[in-house]
């Protein structure tokens, strides 16, 4: 059984990890440059945030910056960057404030111009804080997580510190990015599109999956509420038939 329990209804998810999808839309719709959209998204990052943590959630995953999106306009990934670093100037006092922990996912090898110093800086400063963790997904690809984990596995095998026979699924979870978080009880996709996108593919195997076609910069607390809401109503079985999963309750 996952470390969340089958059956119950009345549940406010542990961990929400969120496909903030549609600023660009959202920009289009009011004649707007592209990275406008993503300032408005960040306002809603923001929003939710607060949203949660003020909800007692534990863990909350946005996924800021995927693999694929380096192959995006040169402009458009330089106005992301510029933002990240905006972000976390001007959020870090107040997350750490609200006893909220930092937490930064994905390659971040490839990225540069003081974003790394911050990210390093923000992880550290907030490192002890215990109200909720805040993961940001940059540079991040759910199978380049799980090649990552299978790399670092070999690597200690070759060494003769790991019995490949040992491997199952706890050893190979605890090289994931997300070794730290409970499983995401609750992902949410905005934007109208029904797919995962190389978000987190392990990560995601028992999780509620949960779409809407708000736009990410519109998604405020009634549309938090809404996805916790019907989260709430769901009936998880973890495999199980539904009358097991009642006698979990
Ligand atoms: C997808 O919408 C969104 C992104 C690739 C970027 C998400 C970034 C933010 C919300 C900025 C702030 C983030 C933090 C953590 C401060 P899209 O551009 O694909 O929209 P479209 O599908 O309408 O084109």
């Amino acid at each position: 059984m996952p470390q969340s329990q089958a059956g119950g209804t009345s549940r406010l998810p542990r961990h929400v990890a969120v496909i903030m999808d549609g600023n660009g839309r959202w920009a289009q719709r009011r004649a707007l440059p592209r990275h406008l959209g993503h300032r408005a998204g960040a306002k809603a990052v923001r929003a939710t945030v607060e949203g949660c943590a003020r909800r007692g959630i534990e863990a909350l995953t946005v996924f800021a910056f995927s693999s694929e999106n380096w192959q995006r306009p040169g402009e458009e990934v330089d106005r992301l960057m510029q933002l990240f670093v905006e972000s976390i100037d001007k959020e870090i006092d107040e997350l750490h404030a609200n006893q909220i922990r930092v937490r930064f996912i994905g390659d971040l090898s490839r990225l540069r111009d003081g974003l790394p110093e911050r990210i390093a800086a923000a992880e550290a400063r907030t490192a002890r804080n215990k109200r909720m963790t805040f993961y940001v997904a940059v540079s991040y690809g759910g199978r380049w997580d799980i090649v990552e984990a299978a790399r670092r596995l070999a690597r200690r095998a070759v060494a003769g510190k790991l019995d490949v026979a040992g491997i199952d699924e706890a050893t190979f979870g605890a090289e994931l990015q997300l070794h730290d978080a409970p499983e995401p009880d609750l992902f949410i996709r905005t934007g109208g599109d029904h797919r995962i996108s190389n978000f987190l593919l392990w990560n995601l195997a028992y999780t509620e999956l949960y779409f809407c076609d708000t736009l990410w910069p519109d998604f405020d607390d009634e549309a938090l509420e809404t996805a916790l809401r019907q989260f709430a109503r769901r009936q998880r079985r973890f495999g199980l038939t539904g009358a097991q999963a009642q006698g979990h309750e």
